[in-house]
């Protein structure tokens, strides 16, 4: 299977389903409403592809999984507005078009963000499949929220402003990292396998691999911010520097972060050699490793 085509069929996937897990924008409050579906709109997908196809390779279709995709791909959308807000990144520009709070203003945005993250949970707790117990939704839910909490993605992102304007050091730039983005990453691997039953010995080797691509994954977006035109991300190119972000171009300069980059693919090969479907995960990290957007 090539992996472009296959991540360009989630993304159809997705683009096709997502909105019919929101609510209409209508009667009071439908521009808190067309803000959240606003920010919904574009984005690869990577986040929903790696859910889809860990259930997949324990033996679970899309369909009975795609409440949970979605739902991740809410909790990533509520991110990314509330990363762009002016108190955070100050963003502009998301996906190509205006971030949330220009399109709409900032207190819908912020409040669009909020929404998503909780409708996240409303979609995890609304599966109902005779090949999901209830005890691997509730096992889903408890992880999803400590993956993405204070010790997680949000944990991330108060250490990565925090970080601002401060020397760059190994370990906090890690932590920085893997909480932000690898956090994520990580749970959406383990929410398809959990899903879909997946003994726990397997589990642990693609949560090593997740965590790899996850690190990986902001590693390139750091290496993109240096080296990319805005048109090409559809966000601000340049930002991190002016934001003097601690990021890995920053720590261990342009060809530093390259060798750094491939040094983490290289393991997450590794990792992917021993799961069932070891040519799927080589090349998704192949793919984020040599990624232009
Ligand atoms: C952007 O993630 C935020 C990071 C964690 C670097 P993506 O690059 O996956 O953003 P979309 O969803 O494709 O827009
Ligand atoms: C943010 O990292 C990752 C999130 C948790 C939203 P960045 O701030 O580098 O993401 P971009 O570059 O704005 O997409
Ligand atoms: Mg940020
Ligand atoms: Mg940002
Ligand atoms: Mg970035």
């Amino acid at each position: 299977m090539d992996i472009r085509e296959a991540l360009a069929a989630t993304q159809q996937l997705i683009d096709d389903r997502i909105e019919g897990f929101l609510p209409e924008p209508v009667g009071h409050a439908q521009r808190l409403l067309a803000a959240m579906r606003y920010a919904c709109v574009g984005g690869k997908r990577v986040r929903a592809f790696i859910t889809l196809h860990a259930a997949e390779m324990f033996g679970l279709d899309a369909e009975p999984v795609l409440p949970a995709a979605i739902a991740i791909e809410f909790t990533h959308a509520a991110s990314l507005i509330h990363d762009d807000l002016p108190c955070i990144d100050d963003s502009p520009l998301r996906r190509g078009v205006p971030s949330c709070h220009i399109e709409f203003d900032e207190h819908t945005a912020l409040l669009a963000g909020a929404a998503l993250f909780v409708r996240s949970y409303e979609l995890f707790t609304s599966i109902r499949d005779e090949r999901i117990p209830a005890t691997a939704i509730v096992r889903v839910v408890c992880e999803f929220a400590q993956a993405t909490g204070a010790q997680g993605l949000i944990g991330g992102e108060a250490a990565d402003i925090e970080a601002e304007n401060t020397e760059p050091d190994a370990d906090t730039l890690k932590f920085i990292h893997t909480n932000k983005t690898g956090r994520l990453i990580a749970a959406s691997a383990r929410t398809g396998a959990i899903l879909a039953g997946a003994e726990d010995g397997v589990l642990r080797t693609l949560t090593e691999y997740a965590n790899h691509l996850g690190l990986l994954f902001q590693i390139t977006d750091d290496i993109l911010d240096a080296t990319a035109s805005d048109e090409q991300l559809g966000k601000p190119a340049g930002a991190d520097q002016s934001s003097a972000k601690m990021t890995y171009p920053a720590l261990l300069g342009l060809e530093g972060a390259i060798h750094r980059a491939r040094q983490v693919a290289t393991m997450a090969t590794a990792a992917a050699e021993q799961l069932p479907t070891p040519d799927l995960w080589i090349g998704l990290a192949d793919l984020v490793l040599n990624r232009d957007k």
